[in-house]
């Protein structure tokens, strides 16, 4: 790893905005100067300028309890209404919200007039399903227009959603279902991907099976058209009971602080985090930095990440930073391959897309594919790039550049979390000389440092931990049911500065690198990923008697997950009989799904542990990776490292 950054940090190539471009950028220096002359008035600014307050603040931050923070406490606003009713009040109810794209090629167009009539339906069905300002409410759907729709009317009755990835299994869909109490889920019949229907009903029967669970009702949508098992009096059709309400609803105010969304997170134990979002300083900070990051003009540019409504970026740059913002998206249900590898660029081209936001993964695969496909297509409307997830290797920022961006477009490289809501650490196209592979800088109004162990900042050319040194409009505001978990997993390190979990380097310049996670979080393809989450699935299963699991490097993911599993002593016979590996492949799909299923899985006597019992995954990783093994001088037994390597040779 070391040899590798300190190539990435000699990486000399610079690239300044254009004349032209920074001429005309909508993010300018002087944010640099305004935020850093009054960092909370400058916040407050924001706050007023991008969004409509039912009841105007007053007060801008408390951080008189920390780790606890709240954001313009007094004002009071409507999520929902800032992202569409106030744009058709403006007169712009006829601008594009969303241009669908579903994977067989079926579209929909939908202006903003017609998003918030949409929203209006779907919030007067949550409130004739009992749902009201608290409430939790699941969605578990394909990328559909009716995600978007569930999300905005949920936020628009102050409840709360809890968007589980339809990737997820039944299993993990339970747990989240359990840990929020939700009392509605949102669902559909199924959805496309590489070319065919994959059932999400189905799931949610085989999560709610056995009763005793907080959910009243499943509202399904139809979409994959597949058959589904129906259980009376609970489940509903979208289209039947939408025909039904009202289309008139008056958006009500909510307090800032009032919760928006639960979204769950892989941390290092066994369960996952429900990251809890609120309102205002949330929907500021998203509707800042897609402005700014992405120099978004709402009035002619053509937006569009790619990412899935599942996950954190989807919520912050496909929902809420694009909609209050106004702009025009492009929505896309499928796989980048499907029907044909170029399917991403095609859609480029049919759209017109002028800002694209996507993970180094995918941009690692599209290169393994080779330029043939992307040149077949005109991305000549391509003004502004994006990368997130995981840090983007200099090869592959430069393809994306060369090949996607016609050798112009700036890359904005930026680094957030699930946890900090919004983009944190980013350059700003027209502002900041581009450098492949470097963060760069934090973005004006956010306060970001390295440290070492013991808390003390490191100088220029130095590595350690990336801390958030001041709470931030955006910033999770706790751990849903666990405010234990909350201080403890990120105050606990360094005290009233939030500790992300990842290393970083500051270069020559004082630039930021990000190195990776320094817990035992694994990141695959740009999606968290526990080891003891993966581990705990694996020793479910009744021939597992131990396992450990680690992320090793990989050429397109990033990381893969790499598993090292004891089978049970009376199982071995069993175990000869049959393929163990993919056995315990599909265990872990269907317990977790399908993004955690172990790339390998090594069947192994013992695993490497220190005399108090501690894995050492670091020599796991070594065997993984195909590295000679690192030093073992603390294990309880150095002959284990040997015997591992015998059975995989
Ligand atoms: C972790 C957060 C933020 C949305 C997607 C992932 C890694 C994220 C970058 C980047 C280097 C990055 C970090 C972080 N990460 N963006 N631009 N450069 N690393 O959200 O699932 O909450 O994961 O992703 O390790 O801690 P997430």
């Amino acid at each position: 790893m070391s040899n590798t950054i300190d190539n990435l940090l000699h990486e000399a190539r610079r690239f300044a905005p254009s004349e032209q471009f920074a001429a005309n950028a909508v993010a300018t220096a002087d944010l640099y100067e305004r935020a850093s002359a009054d960092r909370l008035g400058f916040w407050a600014d924001q706050a007023r300028e991008l969004l409509h307050w039912h009841t105007p603040f007053t007060s801008t931050l408390d951080w008189s309890n920390p780790p606890f923070a709240t954001w313009f406490d007094d004002g009071a606003l409507n999520v929902a209404y800032n992202c569409l009713d106030r744009h058709v009040l403006a007169g712009n109810g006829d601008r594009v919200a969303i241009h669908w794209e579903g994977e067989p090629g079926d579209t929909r167009t939908i202006t903003y007039a017609e998003l918030t009539a949409e929203v209006k339906k779907a919030a007067n069905l949550l409130t004739a399903l009992g749902v009201r300002a608290g409430d939790r409410v699941a969605i578990y759907l394909p990328m559909i227009p009716e995600a978007v729709i569930a999300m905005l009317a949920v936020a628009r009755l102050g409840a709360v959603h809890s968007v589980v990835f339809g990737g997820f299994s039944a299993e993990s869909l339970r747990s989240r279902i359990d840990d929020a109490e939700a009392k509605l889920v949102i669902t559909a019949d199924g959805g496309w991907r590489k070319g065919r229907v994959f059932p999400l009903k189905d799931a949610v029967d085989a999560a709610l099976q056995g009763g005793d669970t907080t959910v009243e009702h499943v509202l399904v949508v139809k979409r994959g058209e597949n058959e589904v098992a129906w259980t009376e009096g609970r489940d509903l059709w979208w289209h039947d009971e939408i025909a039904l309400v009202d289309a008139d609803h008056v958006a009500a105010a909510f307090p800032a602080e009032n919760p928006l969304f639960i979204l769950y997170t892989s941390g290092t134990t066994g369960k996952p985090k429900g990251i809890l979002h609120t309102s205002g300083g949330y929907l500021t900070q998203a509707a800042f930095t897609h402005k700014n990051v992405f120099d978004l003009r709402p009035e002619s540019d053509v937006y569009w990440c790619s990412a899935d409504v599942g996950w954190i970026t989807g919520h912050t740059y496909v929902v809420y930073g694009p909609l209050a913002n106004g702009a025009t998206q492009v929505l896309y249900e499928g796989t980048p391959e499907t029907p044909h590898p170029g399917r991403w660029w095609e859609l480029i081209e049919k759209y017109k897309v002028s800002i694209f936001y996507t993970a180094p993964t995918a941009i690692r695969s599209f290169m393994k594919l080779g330029r043939q496909h992307p040149q077949k297509f005109d991305l000549s409307s391509l003004r502004v790039l994006g990368s997130v997830g995981e840090p983007i290797n200099p090869e592959a920022w430069m393809w994306y550049r060369e090949v996607i961006g016609g050798g112009e477009t700036p890359i904005v490289d930026t680094w957030w979390q699930t946890e900090t809501g919004a983009i944190m650490v980013s350059a700003l196209p027209g502002v900041t000389t581009l450098k492949p592979g470097s963060a760069q800088v934090p973005l004006p109004g956010i306060s970001i440092d390295i440290l070492d162990e013991a808390g003390v900042p490191v100088g220029k050319d130095q590595g350690g931990l990336l801390v958030v040194t001041e709470p931030w409009p955006s910033m999770l505001r706790g751990i849903w049911g666990d405010p234990e978990r909350f201080k403890e997993t990120y105050w606990s390190k360094f005290g009233d500065k939030y500790f992300a979990g990842d290393g970083a380097r500051y270069d020559k310049d004082g630039e930021i690198w990000l190195l990776g996670r320094v817990d035992d979080v694994m990141n695959v393809s740009g999606h968290r990923l526990s080891t003891a989450e993966i581990e705990s699935a694996l020793v479910a299963h009744p021939l597992t008697a131990e396992a450990a699991v680690v992320g090793a490097a990989d050429e397109t993911t990033g990381q893969a997950v790499v598993a090292f599993v004891i089978i049970k002593q009376n199982q071995l016979e069993y175990a000869e009989s049959i393929d163990v590996a993919a056995e315990l492949r599909k265990h872990v799909s269907e317990q977790i799904g399908a993004i955690a299923r172990p790339r390998e899985i090594f069947i192994v006597n013992e695993l490497p542990k220190t005399r108090s019992g501690k894995i050492m995954r670091r020599l796991l990783r070594d065997v993984a990776e195909g590295r000679e093994v690192g030093d073992t001088t603390t294990l309880a037994d150095t002959a284990v490292m040997s015997s591992i390597q015998s059975k995989l040779s």
